[in-house]
């Protein structure tokens, strides 16, 4: 197989925009063109200033500076896009699905089937056909059949290349991967469209961590990788809530055992709960899978990490009302942070949403500061729970472009992402304009809690 020239992906989402707008800055002999079915996205990739680009990634910017309009391109004209494609990427959304068979577990595999059959009624040459949004085992199988049976006669490839990115460090995490792992058929020409997709990778990763398995190990590696990472996020949560109990230090046991070298120092930071598009959403399919074939023990195994997750997020907001005297009824709380994690503006799944809907329902009124996150998402977010009207949601959430703003007269701070910046804030300045007695619940372990004693506010942490 030649050389791949021309790549078209399509999803202008949080994967597919950053993946191939670093393929581009990479391979400036490859034409990238990403396109979207969503105008206003598409125009927001093209706009001049970078700082309206759709998906906030630190070095995202000059990524996109440096190759767009040389090698890489935003459309919303998918049909031309595929037809001049060696190789497609395909990744749009998959969320879990919220009707029917498999509603609340599986994954929604809608969007990527239109993909397939909008491929096949488009594509009059080869193609390689990529897998990069996260989907069920088997699923290639099913893309192959679509094509294959509705197509033009011509030769599809599948390929599954999962990507393991994760928000907030997006383009490091592309430059500079742990691995790239790529799934494909084990005949002649699986193992030539393999090739040609590592040749892509090749330009700027180093061969050895380029790994290649058939098409089903690799589908199940990601859901595999998202289920070990969120079980121990769930694994130190479980442990913050025993550490509150008996008067350990979270932090302290993580430490303890991270340095084991076993277990490692990563991802062992105690949290109001893991949020994001891929860790429930992926664990709640794999635990789909595992009943699918009749796997109950292993199902429940899965399913607990959820539970766990779901508790500690229930966990924090019922522990602000108990400390505010068992009710925060028309108190204001202060939110420090929406944003599922810090350096994204990504609200996916974020454990903010829950934290708010809980205190809505005690009749708190909640004000918001993200130092990312547009105010409509924020209300698009509670609204998308539909536990009340959008009325009473805006009449209960006040959105603030200014922290001090936010925590003025409250009588409660919630820390619900890890900005760096709320660490550097004016707390003496905050503590003098707030109510007394002046409550911060830390759910992410980032602030100085010595020092907010000493300035005079009842400080909580997650797991001490
Ligand atoms: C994850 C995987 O890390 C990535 O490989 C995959 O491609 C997509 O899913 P992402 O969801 O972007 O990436 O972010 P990640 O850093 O994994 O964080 C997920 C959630 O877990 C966040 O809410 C984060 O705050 C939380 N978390 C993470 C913790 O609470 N504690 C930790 O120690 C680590
Ligand atoms: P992810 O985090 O996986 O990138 P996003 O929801 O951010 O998910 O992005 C997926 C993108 O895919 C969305 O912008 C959506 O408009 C786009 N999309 C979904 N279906 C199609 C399709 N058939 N053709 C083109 N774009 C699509």
């Amino acid at each position: 197989m030649s050389k791949i020239k021309n790549i078209c992906c399509i999803g202008a989402g949080y994967v597919g925009g950053p993946t191939m707008a670093v393929v581009a800055a990479k391979c400036p002999d490859i034409k990238v063109t990403i396109v979207d079915l969503n105008a206003q996205r598409i125009a927001a990739w093209n706009d001049e200033n970078l700082d309206n680009l759709p998906v906030y990634e630190p070095g995202l910017d000059k990524i996109v500076a440096q190759a767009r309009g040389r090698n890489l391109f935003f459309s919303t004209d998918v049909d031309k896009a595929i037809e001049e494609a060696e190789m497609i990427f395909i990744s749009v959304n998959t969320p879990t699905k919220t009707y029917g068979l498999g509603k609340g577990k599986a994954a929604d595999l809608k969007y990527i089937e239109l993909c397939a059959r909008q491929i096949a009624k488009v594509a009059k040459t080869d193609k390689i056909v990529v897998e990069k949004s996260t989907l069920p085992v088997r699923t290639a199988e099913a893309i192959k059949n679509i094509l294959d049976n509705t197509g033009n006669g011509v030769k599809f490839q599948i390929l599954s290349n999962p990507e393991f990115l994760a928000e907030g460090t997006a383009i490091e995490d592309l430059l500079n991967p742990d691995r790239v792992l790529i799934g494909g058929g084990t005949d002649t020409e699986g193992q030539e469209a393999i090739q040609a997709l590592a040749e892509v990778y090749a330009n700027w990763i180093p061969q050895e961590r380029i790994l290649t398995t058939n098409v089903w190990s690799s589908e199940l590696s990601k859901l595999t990788a998202n289920a070990f990472l969120a079980q121990r996020v769930s694994s130190i949560n479980a442990m913050s809530e025993l550490c509150e109990k008996t008067g350990a230090d979270v932090n302290e046991v993580a430490k303890a055992i991270g340095m084991d070298s076993r277990i490692g120092p990563k991802f062992l930071k105690a949290s109001v709960g893991f949020g994001g598009s891929c860790f429930q959403k992926d664990i709640l399919n794999l635990v789909y899978i595992a009943k699918s074939y009749g796997l109950h023990e292993v199902a429940d195994y899965w399913e607990q990490v959820i539970i766990m997750n779901d508790h500690q997020k229930r966990r924090f907001a019922s522990s602000i009302v108990r400390t505010l005297y068992n009710t925060v009824s028309g108190k204001k709380i202060a939110f420090l942070g929406w944003a599922f994690k810090k350096d994204t503006n990504d609200t996916r799944e974020s454990a903010a949403i829950y934290v708010a809907d809980d205190l809505l329902f005690e009749q708190a009124g909640i004000a918001v500061f993200d130092p990312k996150v547009e105010k409509g998402q924020i209300y698009a977010d509670v609204n998308y729970l539909g536990t009340r009207s959008e009325a009473q949601n805006e009449k209960g959430i006040t959105v603030f472009a200014d922290p001090y703003e936010a925590c003025k007269d409250a009588h409660a701070i919630a820390v619900l992402t890890e900005w760096d910046e709320f660490k550097e804030y004016n707390w003496q300045h905050i503590f003098d304009n707030m109510k007394k007695p002046a409550f911060v619940f830390d759910g992410r372990n980032v602030l100085d809690g010595e020092k907010l004693r000493e300035i005079g506010f009842v400080f909580q942490a997650i797991g001490k």
